[in-house]
C-alpha cells in the first residue's frame, strides 16, 4: 500500500497491529478515491486483550483521586482546543460534515471534557439523618468497572468524548470501539488523551467491525457497562446479547417540528432547514418531519422551497458549502430508495429527490408534502436530507402527529402562544423539546437522550451523564457502640 499512513489499535498504552493482521480503509465521502489511512480490523482476540488491559488498570485508576483524573481531562481539553482546526478539517475529509459543523463537533468535545474535568471535584453523593440515634447515612459514587463504548460516525469526536470523559472521570477504565467509517477521528481523540497523560491501559481502542469487535465487547463478561449510540436494530441486539451488565442506548429518532399558524414563519423555516439538512440529515436529532397548521401550509412550503433552492451542495472544506455528502454509497442508495417509497405512498415531491451527477455520495435536499403520519417516510429514520411535511388542523392534531412515531428523541414547536408552548412541553413524547428553536443543538451540561424506542432511560451529558457511568453506594455508619436494629430499636 503506497504512502498510506497505517494506524494501530491502542491497547495498554501501545499502538499495535491487529492479531489477525487484517485492516480496513477510511475514505472521503466527497471524493471516495481519497483514502485517509489504513486502520486495524480488530476482532474478538484484540477485544479480549483490550479488556484485560482495562481490567488490570481498574484498581489504580479508580483509586486515583477524581480531581487528579480531572487534571488529565483538562489537559486533553486544552489539546483539543489547540488542534481544533486540524481535527475539524480531518473530520470533514473523513465523514463529509461541512467545516463549520466539524468545528462545532470538536467544540462540543472540548465542552464535555472541561465539564467532566470539573465533575472530578464534585461527584456528589448526599447525607441524610438516620432513623436511629448515633448513626449516620450517606451515599457515594463508585465506578462501574470496565466500560465498553461503541460510537457512531456522525459526531465522530463529540459523541465518543461525551461517553469516554464521563466514564473516565468516574474512575472507570474504557475499551472504545469507534465506527469503522471514522477511525481517523477516533485515533486522533485517543492520541490526545495519550498526550494528556492518561495512564497505560486506562483507555484502550479497538477499531474493527460492529459484528466482530463491537459484539465481542458487548458479550464480554468482564465488561461491566456498555454505552452505545447508533441504529435501533443494533441497540435491540446489544440489549439481548449484553447479559447482566449496564446498557445505555441512544437509538435515533424521527424528530418533528410543529409550526403553528401564529409562528414567525421565516424564523421557523430557518430552524427547519438547519434541522433537516444540517449534517445532510445525518443526526439522530435531525428534523425529518414538519407538522404545519393548514392555514399557513402553502405559505410555509413556498418559503421552504425558496430556501432549499439556495442550498449549495459540495465538499465540506469549501466554506461556501451548505450541504456535504452522505457518509457512503449505501446511505446514498437508502435515501434514493426512500424517495421512491414516498412517491409510491402518494406523497408529493416538492423539490429534490435525486442523486446529483457529480463525484461523491451526494443527495439533493428533498421535501415531500401531503404526507400522512402512517407513511414510511414519516415513520422510519432515513438518516438523509429528506423532510416530510404533514399538515394538521389544530394544536391537538399537531400533538397527535408529532407523537405518532415509535421514537422519542428530539422535537420542536414554533409558536408565539405561551399556552401552546407549555402544553407542548408536557405533551410531546420526547427526551428533548425545543421552543422556537430547531431539533438540534443540545448543550453538554444538560441531559441528552430519548424515550420510547430511542433508549431505555440513560441520559448523556450533565449530571445524568455521570449516573450512566457510576454506581450509587449507600453507607451506614453506626457510632453508638451497640447493636441497633433498624425498624425495631426505634424510640
Ligand atoms: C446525534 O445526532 O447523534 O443536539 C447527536 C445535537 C448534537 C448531538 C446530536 N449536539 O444535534
Amino acid at each position: 500500500m503506497k504512502n498510506r499512513d497505517v494506524y494501530g489499535l491502542y491497547i495498554n498504552g501501545e499502538w499495535a497491529d491487529s492479531v489477525s493482521g487484517k485492516t480496513l480503509l477510511s475514505d472521503n465521502p466527497a471524493k471516495p478515491s481519497q483514502i485517509l489511512g489504513v486502520f486495524q480490523k480488530g476482532n474478538h482476540e484484540d477485544v479480549a486483550n483490550a479488556v484485560a488491559a482495562a481490567e488490570a488498570k481498574f484498581e489504580s485508576w479508580s483509586e486515583t483521586p477524581a480531581p487528579q483524573r480531572g487534571v488529565i481531562l483538562l489537559r486533553a481539553a486544552q489539546l483539543l482546543r489547540e488542534n481544533k482546526e486540524k481535527l475539524a478539517r480531518e473530520m470533514t475529509m473523513e465523514m463529509g460534515k461541512v467545516i463549520g459543523e466539524a468545528r462545532g463537533d470538536v467544540q462540543e468535545a472540548i465542552d464535555i471534557t472541561e465539564y467532566m474535568a470539573g465533575e472530578g471535584r464534585r461527584l456528589f453523593g448526599f447525607t441524610t439523618p438516620s432513623e436511629l440515634r448515633k448513626k449516620f447515612c450517606m451515599t457515594m459514587r463508585r465506578p462501574v468497572g470496565v466500560c465498553g463504548i461503541v460510537t457512531p460516525w456522525n459526531f465522530p469526536i463529540a459523541i465518543p468524548a461525551w461517553k469516554i470523559m464521563a466514564a473516565l472521570i468516574c474512575g472507570n477504565t474504557v475499551v472504545f470501539k469507534p465506527s469503522s467509517n471514522t477511525p481517523l477521528c477516533a485515533v486522533r481523540l485517543v492520541e490526545i488523551l495519550e498526550r494528556a497523560g492518561i495512564p497505560k491501559g486506562v483507555l484502550n481502542m479497538v477499531t474493527g467491525s460492529g459484528e466482530d469487535a463491537g459484539m465481542s465487547l458487548v458479550r464480554d463478561e468482564n465488561v461491566r457497562a456498555i454505552s452505545f449510540t447508533g441504529h435501533r436494530d443494533t441497540g435491540a441486539v446489544i440489549l439481548k446479547e449484553a447479559g447482566l451488565k449496564r446498557v445505555g442506548l441512544e437509538l435515533g429518532g424521527k424528530n418533528g417540528i410543529i409550526i403553528l399558524d401564529d409562528a414567525d414563519l421565516h424564523l421557523a423555516a430557518e430552524g427547519v432547514i438547519w434541522g433537516a439538512y444540517g449534517t445532510t440529515g445525518q443526526r439522530c436529532t435531525a428534523a425529518s418531519r414538519v407538522i404545519v397548521q393548514e392555514k399557513v401550509q402553502k405559505k410555509f412550503e413556498k418559503i421552504l422551497i425558496d430556501r432549499i433552492r439556495k442550498l449549495k451542495l459540495g465538499d465540506g472544506l469549501d466554506p461556501a458549502t451548505d450541504v456535504g455528502p452522505l457518509i457512503n454509497k449505501a446511505a446514498q442508495e437508502k435515501s434514493a430508495r426512500y424517495v421512491e417509497i414516498g412517491k409510491k405512498e402518494g406523497a408529493k415531491l416538492l423539490i429534490g429527490g435525486n442523486v446529483p451527477k457529480r463525484e461523491g455520495f451526494f443527495f439533493e435536499p428533498t421535501l415531500f408534502t401531503d404526507c400522512s403520519t402512517d407513511m414510511r417516510i414519516a415513520q422510519e429514520e432515513i438518516f438523509g436530507p429528506i423532510l416530510s411535511l404533514i399538515s394538521v388542523k389544530d394544536f391537538d392534531e399537531a400533538i397527535d402527529a408529532i407523537n405518532s412515531i415509535e421514537y422519542g428523541l428530539s422535537s420542536a414547536i414554533y409558536t408565539r402562544d405561551i399556552k401552546a408552548a407549555f402544553e407542548a412541553m408536557n405533551k410531546i413524547e420526547a427526551g428533548l423539546t425545543y421552543v422556537n428553536a430547531s431539533t438540534i443543538g443540545s448543550e453538554v451540561h444538560l441531559p441528552f437522550g430519548g424515550v420510547k424506542h430511542t433508549g431505555i432511560g440513560a441520559r448523556e451529558g450533565g449530571i445524568e451523564g455521570i449516573d450512566e457511568f457510576s454506581e450509587t453506594k449507600t453507607i451506614y455508619v453506626d457510632y453508638s457502640g451497640k447493636l441497633q436494629r433498624a425498624q425495631i430499636d426505634i424510640d
